[in-house]
């Protein structure tokens, strides 16, 4: 059976850790039909818009991508792709498991958090204008769907992956409004999962808790702007962008990428780390149903990295990107 998804390479080191992820994925037999489309400035380009329609259409088509990062210029130019896209196909979840990797025993012991983030609001509706000269407004928006909706994403990942304990995150006693009602909305659907403990905590000391004691915690759920920070600080936990993998589900529909982005201080290099957007490949197997290719390809990374010593530099090695990819094609081939 053949398996079409829609692969967005996307710029920056995108090309080089999407290449390293389809050989990888190939390589455990799967027989993937991979539809390509531009995004960003390669899609400015060649259509004239970052994100085309036709890269939408073939998501909604084929409800599985596998994507690569895009740039987004900094405080001029056109609005993240990566937004409109996760608003266009109302990804409103993106998932992200911080989890300690053999390889990588770091000083924080055996980290398993897994960071559910809102990713269609809050701070990131791109409402932003200038009332008057010298003053600006970013709106932020927070609504009882969305905030209902991430909860309960949240509270069925927890009981399908037999996870204790969820924990949201927000500034209520600042914005007592706005992170008031995800945080209400967040209690009443805790009390649907008796089974699961549900507590809170405010987002800056959220911040010093994960460093400090990130093995009491075990599912965070929080806005947009507070799951994107925190996302990377917890990667810092583990090894860093170069592993922590990424999904952001819809009804029905999933893209699946890294945490990271396009990393241009080491683009075209060929030394990025495809770690971070193998493992989210591997949650694409997983979400196809095919946990025993899913299981071979973190086998693999565990042999490379870990009995063979093969890393890319980020994490100490000297392995290139496509050196890399070599050495796991071969383990999952021979193995
Ligand atoms: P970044 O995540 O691209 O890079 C941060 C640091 O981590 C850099 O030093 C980079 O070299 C390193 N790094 C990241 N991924 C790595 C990997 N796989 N292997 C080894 N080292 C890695 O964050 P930055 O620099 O803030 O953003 C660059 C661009 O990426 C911006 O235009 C931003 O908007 C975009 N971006 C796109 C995302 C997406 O497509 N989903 C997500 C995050 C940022
Ligand atoms: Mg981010």
């Amino acid at each position: 059976m053949t398996i079409a998804i829609t692969l967005i390479e996307g710029d920056g080191i995108g090309p080089e850790v999407t290449a390293a992820t389809v050989r990888v994925l190939e390589a455990t037999g799967v027989d993937f039909e991979w539809e390509p489309h531009p995004a960003g400035v390669a899609a400015m380009d060649e259509h004239g818009e970052p994100l085309p329609e036709a890269l939408v259409e073939s998501v909604r088509r084929n409800k599985v991508a596998l994507k690569g990062p895009v740039t987004t210029p900094v405080g001029r130019g056109f609005r993240s792709v990566n937004v409109q896209l996760r608003k266009r196909l109302d990804l409103f979840a993106a998932l992200r498991p911080i989890q300690t990797l053999p390889a990588i025993p770091g000083h924080f012991g055996n980290v398993d958090l897994v960071v559910v983030r809102e990713n269609t609001e809050g701070l990131y509706s791109g409402l932003e204008h200038e009332v008057v000269p010298g003053v600006v407004e970013s709106l932020k928006i927070i609504t009882r769907a969305a905030s209902t909706r991430i909860a309960r994403f949240a509270f069925e990942h927890a009981r399908a992956q037999g996870r204790k304990r969820i924990t949201a995150v927000h500034k209520a006693n600042i914005m007592k409004l706005s992170d008031g009602l995800f945080l209400q909305c967040f209690r009443e659907v805790a009390e649907e999962y008796p089974d699961i403990r549900a507590d809170d905590r405010i987002v800056d000391n959220m911040a010093m808790q994960v460093v400090v004691r990130p093995l009491k915690y075990d599912v965070l759920v929080l806005p947009n702007l507070y799951g994107d920070i925190l996302s990377d600080l917890c990667a810092g936990l583990v090894g860093g962008l170069g592993v922590v993998p990424g999904a952001n589900f819809g009804e029905g529909i999933a893209v699946f990428e890294a945490v990271h982005g396009s990393a241009p201080d080491i683009a075209g290099q060929n030394i990025a780390n495809p770690t971070a957007l193998i493992r989210s490949g591997g949650m694409l197997l997983e979400y196809l149903g095919l946990s025993e290719e899913a299981r071979r390809v973190r086998a693999a990374l565990d042999r490379v990295m870990a009995e063979r010593g093969i890393r890319t530099a980020d994490l100490g090695g000297t392995a290139s990107t496509s050196e890399f990819a070599d050495a796991l094609v071969a383990e999952i081939e021979s193995g």
